[in-house]
């Protein structure tokens, strides 16, 4: 019997909510399952944990992660701590520590789902983004002079290195050839950005040589906002700095209906350190302790966690138990103008999957 050591980060808001549901899901596969079983490590790190000691996580909290298989995080953000400490004290801090370079955010419109472009049917928007995840705009160089006086200069100096765009480029079409249409977009804003957008353009040449059988393409990153919207069916896999790939997910997840359903993975390919899998959406306190957060984004991060770990029939159904969840309305949680609960929503893909694992085991 495998067993999988996996660290639980609810972090803020509605992540302490969905993350607790997606260790259920994870539970209820074990329970059916007699080649694997979890060993959860949970982590209270995020905005209480900074009020009581200052920091978002401890010093040495990377070493309490590295000999995990995978790490399942919630959100980080809190009204009364500045964005980017909680993000560069937590997610950042674990995504770049551990090389997680490659953010893959897949989105389908789920059974069930209504979403909201009139023209687009179900099977015309079925994208993977690859989010370069370990520099560029998120490079964190950069700083200020002049506080508070008139003449205050500050920078964000976007890092863009030869090996950081070949890898994530390289992940991007390998994973485009993995793919039915083999069919890969590249994303940049080559016309403006004349420096580091260039170079990636050139490499993107380079590596699509390793890869003659994906076809592929080059937009710029506003034209893509337009095609996304209008011919969603001749984009597949997408890849993209890490700030145009943040602001494309939150467009393709609106665009399947709900950023409540949208999933991440953090990987780190080469397997050097553990991968981290999260919903897309954020800590949403509006809704927080109502128990009505979506944890459908976090179930199927969960699937990418079960397909990372080499778990793909256990990945598979969990993925058609969300599919049966979603394709029910009186299952779909506010995000998606129903009124079910999360605990509602978690209950049922977990007896879908009770269901599903007895049918197996009888045939
Ligand atoms: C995401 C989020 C984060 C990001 C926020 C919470 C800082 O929007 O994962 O897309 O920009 O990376
Ligand atoms: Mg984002």
């Amino acid at each position: 019997m495998k067993t999988y050591r996996i660290a639980t980060i609810p972090g803020d808001g509605i992540g302490k909510e969905v993350v607790p549901a997606g260790q259920q899901v994870l539970e209820a596969l074990a329970a059916r399952s007699d080649t694997f079983r979890f060993e959860f490590e949970n982590f209270d790190w995020g905005g209480d944990y900074y009020r009581r000691h200052g920091v978002m996580m401890p010093a040495d909290g990377l070493d309490a992660l590295r000999d995990k298989d995978a790490i399942l995080f919630g959100s980080a953000g809190d009204p009364h701590i500045p964005d980017h400490i909680t993000l560069w004290g937590l997610r950042l801090k674990i995504c770049q520590g551990f090389d997680q370079y490659a953010n893959v955010r897949p989105t389908r419109i789920l059974p069930g789902i209504d979403a909201p472009l009139k023209r687009c049917k179900p099977a015309d928007l079925d994208w993977v983004i690859v989010r370069e995840n370990s520099e560029g705009e998120y490079a964190g160089i950069g700083g200020r002079a002049h506080q508070g006086h008139p003449i205050e200069v500050a920078t964000d100096v976007s890092i863009m290195t030869r090996a950081g765009v070949e890898r994530v480029l390289r992940f991007a079409f390998r994973l485009a050839q993995s793919r039915p249409r083999k069919l890969l977009t590249v994303i940049t804003k080559s016309n403006a950005q004349r420096h580091a957008m260039v170079m990636w353009d050139e490499i993107a040449v380079q590596v699509s040589r390793e890869f003659p059988d994906v076809k592929w393409d080059k937009e710029l990153v506003d034209a893509a906002t337009a095609r996304m919207v209008n011919r969603p069916a001749s984009l597949d896999t997408i890849v993209a700095t890490n700030l145009h790939a943040d602001i494309l997910s939150d467009l393709a997840a609106a665009l399947a209906g709900s950023l409540g359903i949208a999933p991440t993975a953090n990987l780190d390919p080469e397997r050097r350190y553990p991968s981290m899998f999260e919903p897309i959406h954020g800590s949403a306190f509006d809704i927080m302790g109502k128990g009505l957060a979506n944890p459908v984004g976090t179930f199927w991060s969960v699937v990418m966690m079960l397909d990372h770990l080499g778990e793909a029939d256990a990945a598979k159904s969990v993925m058609s138990a969300i599919e049966q969840v979603t394709a029910n309305p009186s299952l779909h949680t506010g995000d998606l103008g129903g009124t079910a609960t999360t605990t509602q929503v978690t209950d049922a893909v977990c007896k879908s999957i009770a269901a599903h694992s007895r049918s197996t085991l009888a045939t």
